[in-house]
């Protein structure tokens, strides 16, 4: 095990405040687009400096690999429709705006046409349009344009104090004499089963980082900014200061299972951890992935592939005969002793104006959750 980025070296590709009043020609971006333009120029998505070309986007979609032989599972891609093709051309340098602000631009050197229902099967195991992700991915433009990218603002503002460059988190834990670090990817808030993963984890590395993922989800889910003050009375009620980092994954989720806990575990080495968490349906949605495929795939290859090791949990739970969390490897208690958590059911119970129990999720964390939902709501009915 290494502290090595993925593919050997750290990706800079940013230079903030750049005027680009020069570039003619833009490209508009998406949420996802711009969250991955991004990543590519802090590094965290190391070896990859652009998107990709025809030639890694057809082997990574086949064979998990880029072309050169290094494990990428997921595409990352800049799709555009048809109509702003016209007036691109390869060579070209193009400005990459969202919603109005320059944020980057590209070097233009394809614009190809992927075969989106076989990205669909392979990358989403389905080609369902009820899954977000494969929704996502036919709601975007036919075409992908390839090419190194450069980063001249970043995107998120909202989290000053918790936004860290992968060579940042590198140095901090460095600075904290941390030798082995765990990755906590999450998009809800955390509930005990999380709490019991990452502490059990907790037990034999150095340190924790909680590394929410803060860029774009699904509607239903919880806000990142609601679930990143949550997140703080947790660490300051429940965790040891000195042994936690937490800081923001400013990824989109893309529901991918199997394939984006590969994709979540190659990032967090970038960003300096040796080891990750996988839990139970990892990155799942709905029914699509078995509860242990996200984990069955690391599998797929040799451990110095990946270079991050995986910690595989079960599905815990809180058994009131043990008066703890737990999973089946440790409590012989009958499943009706036992409180089955998930994010998705705090979400339904908050919505429905309950309160769910302690055994679920920390009163702190609950009563963070109630107060967010009810801004959000006033909010919303002040809009209307
Ligand atoms: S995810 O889409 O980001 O994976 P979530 O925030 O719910 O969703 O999960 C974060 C991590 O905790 C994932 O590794 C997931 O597998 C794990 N996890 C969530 N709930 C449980 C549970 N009850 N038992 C074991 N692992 C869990």
């Amino acid at each position: 095990m290494s502290l090595a980025p993925h593919g050997g070296k750290l990706i800079q590709r940013t230079d903030l405040g750049k005027s680009l009043g020069h570039l003619k020609k833009t490209i508009e971006l998406d949420a996802m687009a711009l969250s991955d333009l991004e990543l590519i120029a802090i590094g965290g998505y190391s070896p990859l400096s652009g998107f990709l070309s025809e030639k890694d986007y057809l082997s990574v979609v086949e064979t998990m690999k880029l072309s050169d032989g290094t494990v990428w599972s997921i595409p990352i891609t800049l799709p555009i429709f048809e109509k702003q093709a016209e007036d691109l051309t390869k060579g070209d340098q193009a400005k990459l705006v969202f919603e109005g602000t320059d944020y980057g631009f590209i070097n233009i050197a394809e614009i190809y046409r992927p075969d989106k229902e076989k990205e669909a099967l392979n990358v989403y195991r389905t080609s369902d349009r009820n899954h977000p992700g494969v929704k996502k991915l036919f709601s975007r433009g036919e075409l992908y344009v390839s090419g190194e990218i450069t980063l001249i603002k970043r995107t998120q503002p909202d989290f000053p104090d918790h936004y860290f460059e992968p060579a940042e988190t590198r140095a901090a834990f460095e600075q904290k004499g941390w030798k082995t670090i765990v990755g906590f990817q999450t998009r809800n808030p955390v509930h005990r089963a999380h709490e019991y993963i990452q502490k059990t984890a907790l037990e034999t590395v150095d340190g924790l980082f909680l590394n929410p993922l803060v860029g774009e989800t699904k509607s239903d889910d919880i806000s990142a900014s609601i679930r990143m003050k949550s997140y703080g009375v947790l660490l300051d009620e429940y965790y040891p200061k000195e042994r936690v980092f937490l800081g923001v994954f400013p990824a989109a989720m893309r529901y991918a299972g199997p394939r984006e806990a590969i994709f979540h575990a190659l990032v967090r080495k970038n960003y300096g951890c040796t080891h990750f968490i996988v839990g139970r349906d990892h990155a799942g949605v709905g029914d699509y992935y078995g509860t242990y495929d996200a984990q069955y795939i690391f599998d797929e290859f040799n451990p110095e592939e990946i270079d991050i090791t995986p910690l595989r949990f079960e599905h815990s739970f809180y058994c009131s005969k043990c008066e703890g969390m737990a999973t089946t490897k440790s409590c012989p208690h009958d499943p009706e002793h036992r409180v089955i958590l998930s994010g998705t059911k705090v979400r339904e119970m908050l919505r429905k104006g309950e309160v769910p129990p302690s055994t679920f999720s920390r009163p702190e964390v609950i009563k963070v959750l109630i107060e967010g939902m009810k801004e959000t709501q006033a909010e919303a009915e002040e809009v209307r």
